[in-house]
């Protein structure tokens, strides 16, 4: 199994090795579908950039490091309810809200590092809520980094499930943080830590963000690890490769974050996700599986018909991604 860009997308040899869903959460197109070229502009159209394919260089892949869909749409559904909730002025599902942050600790717990699942594999107007689980998924995976104990992560998972609920009551961005921590900490079964999540998520080290341009060590670091999550789920989002998001994410250490937290993130995020195309300089290959670090995978090269551990070939690097259109190019 892979992960391609919907326009990469060829019915002659590819079908479809995880269903595609629809904004309530229904199956669209079953596993194993092929799917027509007309109904590939509707998916355009729903906002959907991302499909799980099997096809025959992707054979034998699995994505062990990502959370399984269904897990992950129940917990965006919950994460739905709590923004139409607050809308609506009625109360939080805290108790589900609490159910899904001890099963992602679970998830995160059971992973070295972690994939995520595209918040533009589902239609847009599910991606905010998508949008929430990712980034309390990197946040709870650097916050174990950090060595967080249990109600540490708790804390931390809720904030950043609920980071942008201030949304749910506002248009204007700059006042989002503030209306967030004023619906959170009236709950008194939300730390005042999670509210401050909320409040902080924007703020940076540099006295740059907002809305109160907080600086150094006023901006708490349990609000720098949201923040860290939440650019690096945007910049995925936007389309940006994982290990280019990362970099992106170390050149503002200092500026946004702090260097050790950058540090612990960069410990649990997968740079080149299984089922990537790559060209190294002995020939091209596919990333098969992630072992022990999450930078350096372990690659299939074509030519040789044979898998190689770039953890243990210090030498060799990944020179550049391959698109579907050079794979055609080089013959695979
Ligand atoms: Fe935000």
């Amino acid at each position: 199994m892979r992960l391609i860009e919907l326009n990469e997308y060829n019915d002659s040899y590819m079908q479809l090795a995880k269903p595609v869903y629809d904004s309530k959460r229904r199956v669209l197109l079953g596993i194993g579908t092929k799917i027509h070229p007309k109904y590939l502009a509707k998916l355009k159209q729903l906002g959907i950039k991302y499909l799980f394919i099997e096809d025959i260089t992707s054979k034998g892949i699995s994505l062990e490091d990502m959370m399984e869909m269904p897990t992950w749409l129940d917990i965006l559904a919950i994460v739905e309810n709590a923004f139409k909730a607050v809308a609506a002025n009625q109360l939080i599902p805290l108790l589900d809200i609490r159910k899904s942050v001890k099963k992602l600790i679970e998830e995160v717990i059971k992973r070295n590092a972690v994939m995520l699942i595209p918040t533009t594999a589902v239609e847009s107007s599910l991606t905010p809520f998508a949008h929430a689980v990712n980034v309390t998924i990197i946040a709870l995976q650097t916050g174990k980094k950090l060595g967080y104990n249990n109600s540490q992560l708790n804390d931390l998972g809720i904030g950043c499930m609920l980071h942008d609920i201030g949304k749910a009551t506002t248009i204007k961005q700059e006042d989002h943080p503030e209306n967030g921590f004023n619906i959170l900490r009236a709950y008194r079964e939300i730390s005042l830590m999670s509210a401050h999540i909320a409040y902080q998520h924007h703020e940076t080290l540099d006295g740059q963000g907002f809305p109160r341009q907080l600086s150094g060590d006023q901006v708490l670091e349990f609000a720098q690890i949201c923040s860290i999550a939440n650019d690096f789920d945007n910049f995925v989002s936007a389309g940006l490769l994982p290990h280019v998001a990362l970099e992106k994410i170390m050149s503002l250490s200092e500026k946004k974050y702090e260097y050790h937290i950058v540090l612990a993130f960069s410990k649990g995020i997968i740079s080149y996700p299984p089922g990537t195309n790559v060209q190294l300089k002995i020939g091209s290959g596919i990333v098969t599986r992630i072992d022990s670090n999450p930078h350096r995978p372990i690659v299939r090269i074509h030519r040789l018909n044979k898998e190689i551990d770039l953890g243990e070939q210090p030498t060799l690097l990944i020179e550049s991604i391959l698109k579907e259109e050079d794979l055609k190019n080089i013959g695979q």
